[in-house]
């Protein structure tokens, strides 16, 4: 097979949005995932703001006739009224009687199915505490089997300050365990009451809370735009569940937290609205705001009541851009962002077009959008590849998720789509179901393919992401997924590796390039391109041309480059990467992350005719650099 490249012709840039990555919290993504918070349900408030409300994880440590704990309304914060009341019924003086077991009574969170404690990392405890005593409480992460992995005692003089205080220290771990809990315990006979406990690690990706090696994964792809918070989440079955943006900004401890319907898990919204935009600008992406129009799986508000919908909206739109002095903007410099955040993409709901009142409410919040912020572009739920939409749109959503042989075939999908219009925003795809599995070659072969016909179409094509990002192992919601974790450890399964193979496309030209073959050779299952991208830090281009062989032949890919002299090609900053496995099926896990990623080589035979091997079912990506 000859693929022949012209790198003088100028090409067509493709978008710098181009790929990009969708946040979902959906199989614990954020609470329990790229949220560092180590605690689940910091506030008691699980089961609602009513009490008894659900502790769970939280357990008692200690017998019936040393401790009682339960939910009382008597928190400090009035968005979090409930908080945990501890009433300890022995005491380490009482010698013959009810005395405490060693290491005292109290409480423990095994937080997400375990939490991750490193030997000689640092943790920060924060919680409120109330009581009348005068008392030590030993804060302490115990591993699995019982072993104290670091402890520190707060001495709390509750008979001078009966009031709620914050209590805040940094825990060093002297072992490590992967399963721990973080216990509070005390052998002083009496009523405690704690709030809002918190544990983080002190090291998090740009010091922001974000748990390093996910953020590390997600900041690798180099992602164009990063659209958040969901997803289904965002309408809720309910709307009284959807995620609402004012319910996840300012203090921790006055964040009510809410129970998300549609993925059925409660979430304490430590990961919320600020969060979203904080993460998309840490890692380099245009931040792309997903909000509820009003609409949930089961319900409609009547475009003639989604005023209110519409402005708080806009004053969504005012924390993200507002200036400091602005009612919203102000509360954002006061989370610690003064600077607005380049808010320029939102999005009028998420699969909702042909839900009622879909076109009449999106229209409301189009105009009022536009007259405030004119620069913003939306993104409609109706899909514009089949035809005009009837109402006005910066941009599309389609989402696709499908077989391999469909989304492999569907690579042609917007050849022939209108060029005028709105763009279309491929917003979520993937292989699911059988050809998938928890995340297969296959599935990814097939999504690579789909992607290059994503670039050939980049004219109309603004923007694609993967969906969803990530699941945490004890708790999938969705399969599959990109990012797999668990509480200590994480992969990328192959879709998560192909995205690699697409990173330097965003901005870069699209170049015309042939395929030809001998007539004993079919090229149908044979899908390339070839792209010029500058390399910022060394100055210099690279032609990088990908290739996805979903065919069960193995191929010689002959590259012709015209355009550029021999001398140009730097076998140094030249090579070969390539996505293949011995089993169509085969799949990455904890044991075996790497059984499926990509092989890095030098192109040492780089230059303007040379020969690469296409293993049958592999994706290839040719970096070849140009001085
Ligand atoms: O990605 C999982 C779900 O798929 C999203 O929440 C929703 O938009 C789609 O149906």
């Amino acid at each position: 097979v000859t693929l022949e490249v012209n790198v003088s012709d100028p090409g067509r840039q493709m978008p710098a949005t181009l790929f990009g990555l969708f946040f979902e919290e959906i199989n614990h993504a954020g609470s329990g995932g790229l949220w560092a918070e180590l605690v689940q349900n910091r506030g008691f408030e699980a089961g609602g703001q009513d009490t008894p409300s659900i502790f769970e994880p939280w357990y008692k440590i200690g017998s019936d006739a040393q401790v009682i704990i339960g939910t009382e309304r008597s928190s400090p914060f009035n968005r979090n009224p409930v908080a945990l009341k501890i009433t300890v019924l022995c005491d380490n003086g009482d010698e013959n009687n009810n005395k405490c077991p060693k290491g005292g009574v109290g409480t423990a969170n095994p937080g997400f199915w375990g939490m991750n404690i490193i030997a000689g990392s640092k943790y920060q405890v924060e919680f409120w505490l109330r009581s009348s005593n005068t008392f030590n409480l030993s804060v302490a992460f115990i591993s699995a089997n019982g072993a104290v992995l670091t402890l520190e005692i707060v001495s709390v003089d509750g008979k001078s300050n009966r009031d709620w205080s914050k209590q805040s220290i940094v825990l060093t771990a002297k072992s490590t365990d992967h399963y721990a809990r973080l216990s509070l315990t005390t052998g002083t006979k009496g009523e405690y009451w704690i709030d809002q406990v918190s544990a983080m690690p002190t090291d998090t990706f740009k010091g922001h809370g974000f748990r390093k090696e996910l953020a590390t994964m997600i900041a690798d792809l180099k992602p164009g735009f990063l659209r958040f918070p969901g997803g289904c989440y965002v309408e809720g079955v309910r709307l009284a569940n959807a995620f609402r943006w004012r319910d996840s900004v300012g203090d921790y401890e006055n964040r009510p937290g809410h129970y998300g319907d549609v993925w059925n898990y409660w979430s304490d919204d430590g990961f919320g609205y600020f969060e979203g935009l904080q993460l998309a600008e840490d890692i380099g992406a245009a931040p792309i705001w997903v909000f509820n129009n009003g609409i949930s799986h089961w319900e409609s508000v009547p475009t003639a009541e989604i005023g209110p919908w519409v402005q708080d909206v806009l004053e969504g739109i005012e924390f993200a851009r507002g200036p400091v002095n602005s009612t919203w903007g102000a509360v954002r410099a006061q989370m610690g962002h003064p600077d607005p955040f380049p808010l320029l993409y939102v999005a009028v709901g998420n699969e909702d077009c042909e839900k009622p009142y879909y076109r009449g409410n999106y229209m409301e919040f189009y105009k009022a959008i536009k007259l405030m912020y004119p620069d913003i572009e939306l993104i409609s739920n109706c899909d514009g590849s089949r035809g005009p939409l009837d109402h006005p749109a910066d941009l599309y959503d389609y989402h696709i998720y499908t077989t391999a042989n469909n989304l492999f075939s569907m690579r042609h999908s917007f050849d022939r789509t209108s060029r005028v219009g709105p763009k279309a925003f491929v917003s979520e795809y993937a292989v699911v179901g059988a050809d998938s599995g928890t995340g297969s070659l296959l599935a990814s072969l097939a999504e690579g393919a789909f992607l290059i016909g994503l670039e050939l179409n980049s004219d109309i094509v603004e923007m694609a992401s993967y969906a969803p990002l990530f699941v945490n192992a004890n708790d999938r919601r969705w399969n599959p997924d990109a990012i797999v974790f668990n509480s200590w450890q994480q992969y990328g399964t192959p879709s998560y590796w192909v995205q690699h193979f697409f990173k330097n496309s965003n901005g870069a030209d699209l170049l015309p390039s042939t395929v030809k073959a001998d007539s004993s050779t079919s090229l149908a299952m044979l899908v390339t391109s070839a792209v010029r991208a500058h390399n910022t830090s060394s100055g210099s281009d690279y032609l990088i041309v990908k290739a996805v062989n979903y065919g069960s032949n193995p191929l010689n890919l002959n590259l012709e480059v015209s355009g550029v002299s021999a001398n140009r090609f730097n076998a140094t900053e030249s090579y070969i990467m390539l996505l293949t496995s011995a089993g169509l099926m085969d799949e990455n896990s904890f044991t075996n992350p790497a059984k499926v990623t990509p092989q890095v080589t030098k192109a040492t035979n780089a230059g303007p005719s040379m020969e690469v091997a296409l293993p049958a079912y592999s994706i290839l990506a040719l970096q070849l650099g140009l001085n």
